[in-house]
């Protein structure tokens, strides 16, 4: 999983491409590298760490001229993170370069096969080997570069997204797609290529989205040409116009991508309900729902897969549609659904849940789920992307670009269309009356308000995390609604701040947990009115006679856990089902505080990535 970018045309390709990868960090960010070519051959410079090392140390390496170049973001999978396994990586010969983000699965034995035709390799990546496996084809059959690389691709096992050029041809990119997302960028007699179109949305609102298994050659003058790589038949361009614009991309006067996010779910929840949602008629409309409510209402259950923050959402949707719809919900994290040989029918509707649309695991549960006969419906945020697209229906989440690893916006959104779907559903099978129906509505119109309130407690919130910063533990504890919101809050933590922190059912705590509890321990408890309110206000006076340290969630006004705990940060008071929308907000600005304090990288934690492309 990587960022990969290039440029051909009559600007300077080197900023170009370096202001890309940057915008594309969020894809992977151990190692960096940039190839140009400067007129007469190829300078390349790559090495360790973000793209500001790179940028550090490319400036001092090589003149950064050029009007035709690649660079690539890279997040390791085979080989470690080093100057040497960076992307580009140039053939035997120096005459072509490549980036690529994806993973060849057979690389060993094609390794085998060159090394014994005298070729060599310096790094321990796969891509070295796909690079070395073109031009050995593109020298032994006398054939252009595009040619090569669909003979060559015909042998390789695996997933890619790759950019590769000659510096004997350099009018042209070649590019080519297999289960990594990559889109082309048209202007005017010049092109862009990038994992998505945030490197070169300034430039251009036109692109072209690669589907699998086709590739395409960029060519100056001539254009875009596109070919099935397997049965080499020409497939006709479809130029999108992108909605997106860059300050959607960017961090808009905020120290972060994810306090920008945060700060932005008013108006993502707003923009998720907008046009779908209209109270005063009692009225519900999701084109993916009602084309297929048959299909859902005859449906035996739910099977929701996702990975993630994203699997959160679907533990939430669980009590949604159960509660409202009255369909039983079976929620799966797809890495184990997919290895599990699970019992699915026609009778079954699948709910795929994902941010980015490319989770790798997501998707092959999909496509295990479709093989089956299971009607799948995708809630996504990334228009166009690998799963809004292998989904038989869908509904987006429109909350804009989640650049932010720890996802913020993206969650609270899915709630929304998953609480949309599950209340036009109870509408149809009669589940609830149209009263409750239109009170659910009314209610969620208030939401973004309501969030906005939430959001008032931040200096609250940071000054509990001054407090608790150096804690090597945290418990996060909640119930029903809550209980995936307690989830997430203790993920949200360890995702960026590095601190241990454990969700758990309320009730659960005293199966174990509760044998950490001391005086050491703070305790994160989502207490709101709705919702087991006095069992929960139990738990916490079991965990104040252990001692341990109590930031409670709580309604407005509430007064009895304000007795008990150490810390309440309030929330607006609205119907249960709607609660996680604000109360999750706290446990994200405490995530948020903490992770700055210590000094964290808070968009770009150690190890992590925002879309997983790999199994
Ligand atoms: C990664 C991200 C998480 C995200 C998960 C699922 O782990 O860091 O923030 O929840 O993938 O991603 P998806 O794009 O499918 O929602």
């Amino acid at each position: 999983m990587c960022g990969i970018v290039g440029y051909i045309g009559h600007r300077e390709a080197y900023p170009i491409i370096l202001k890309g990868l940057k915008r594309l960090e969020y894809r992977g960010y151990d190692s960096a590298g940039i190839a140009l070519f400067d007129g007469s051959d190829i300078k390349l410079s790559k090495t360790k760490g973000k793209v500001d090392d790179l940028q550090n140390r490319l400036e001092r390496e090589i003149p950064t001229k050029g009007t035709l170049g690649i660079g690539h973001t890279r997040w390791a999978t085979h080989g470690v993170p080093n100057d040497i396994n960076s992307h580009p990586h140039y053939s035997n010969s120096g005459n072509l370069v490549i980036i690529h983000n994806g993973i060849i699965e057979n690389y060993e034995s094609l390794k085998k096969e060159l090394i014994k035709r005298g070729y060599t390799f310096k790094s321990d990546t796969d891509t070295e080997v796909l690079v070395n496996l073109i031009e050995d084809v593109k020298k032994n059959e006398d054939i252009k570069l595009g040619k090569a690389v669909q003979i060559a691709l015909n042998q390789v096992v695996g997933a890619y997204a790759i950019a590769v050029f000659d510096k004997n041809k350099p009018n042209e990119i070649v590019v080519a797609r297999l289960g990594s997302p990559l889109a082309i960028g048209i202007g005017e007699n010049e092109f862009f290529i990038a994992s998505d179109a945030s490197p070169f949305i300034e430039y251009t609102k036109n692109a072209i989205y690669l589907e699998d298994e086709e590739m395409a050659v960029v060519r100056l003058e001539k254009g875009v040409k596109i070919r099935k790589i397997k049965d080499d038949s020409l497939v006709d361009p479809y130029v999108q116009e992108l909605k997106l614009n860059l300050e959607q991309i960017e961090k808009g006067g905020y120290d972060h991508f994810m306090l920008k996010e945060i700060y932005e779910q008013p108006n993502a929840i707003l923009d998720t309900f907008r046009g779908r949602m209209l109270p005063n008629e009692g009225i519900i409309k999701m084109a993916g729902v009602e084309d297929n409510m048959k299909t859902f209402l005859n449906a035996n259950r739910i099977i929701v897969v996702a990975c993630g923050t994203s699997w959160h959402a679907g533990l939430v949707s669980e009590y949604i549609f159960e509660d409202l719809a009255r369909i039983p919900v079976e929620v799966e994290y797809a890495s184990e659904f997919r290895y599990r040989n699970p019992v699915i029918t026609d009778k079954d509707v699948v709910i795929a849940i994902s941010q980015s649309g490319e989770t790798a695991d997501t998707l092959a549960a999909i496509k295990l789920a479709k093989s089956r006969g299971a009607f799948v419906f995708g809630v996504c945020n990334v228009v166009g992307s690998s799963i809004a697209r292998e989904t038989d229906a869908g509904a987006y989440t429109h909350a804009g670009p989640e650049i932010g690893v720890a996802s913020t916006k993206a969650f609270t959104t899915q709630i929304t269309v998953l609480t949309l779907i599950a209340l036009r559903l109870a509408r149809a099978k009669g589940t609830i009356s149209s009263s409750e129906f239109r009170q659910h509505m009314i209610e969620l119109e208030l939401i973004p308000e309501k969030v906005k309130k939430s959001l008032e407690s931040d200096d609250y919130v940071k000054s509990i995390s001054e407090i608790y910063k150096n804690a090597g533990n945290f418990l996060y504890l909640g119930r029903g609604y809550n209980f995936p919101v307690a989830l997430e809050g203790a993920l949200k933590l360890k995702e960026i701040s590095y601190i241990h922190a454990e969700g758990y059912p309320a009730a659960e705590m005293k199966h174990g947990p509760i044998a950490l509890i001391d005086e050491n321990m703070p305790i994160v408890v989502i207490a709101t009115k709705k919702g087991h309110y006095e069992k929960v206000v139990s738990n916490i006076q079991e965990i104040k006679s252990r001692k341990g340290k109590i930031i409670g969630i709580v309604t407005e006004g509430d007064q009895q856990v304000k007795a008990l705990a150490d810390h309440v940060i309030e929330v607006p008071e609205t119907i249960e089902s709607l609660t996680p929308l604000l109360t999750t907000i706290p446990l994200q600005l405490l995530s948020y505080h903490i992770a700055l304090m210590l000094g964290k990288n808070v968009d770009q934690p150690r190890n992590l990535a925002k879309a997983v492309t790999v199994e």
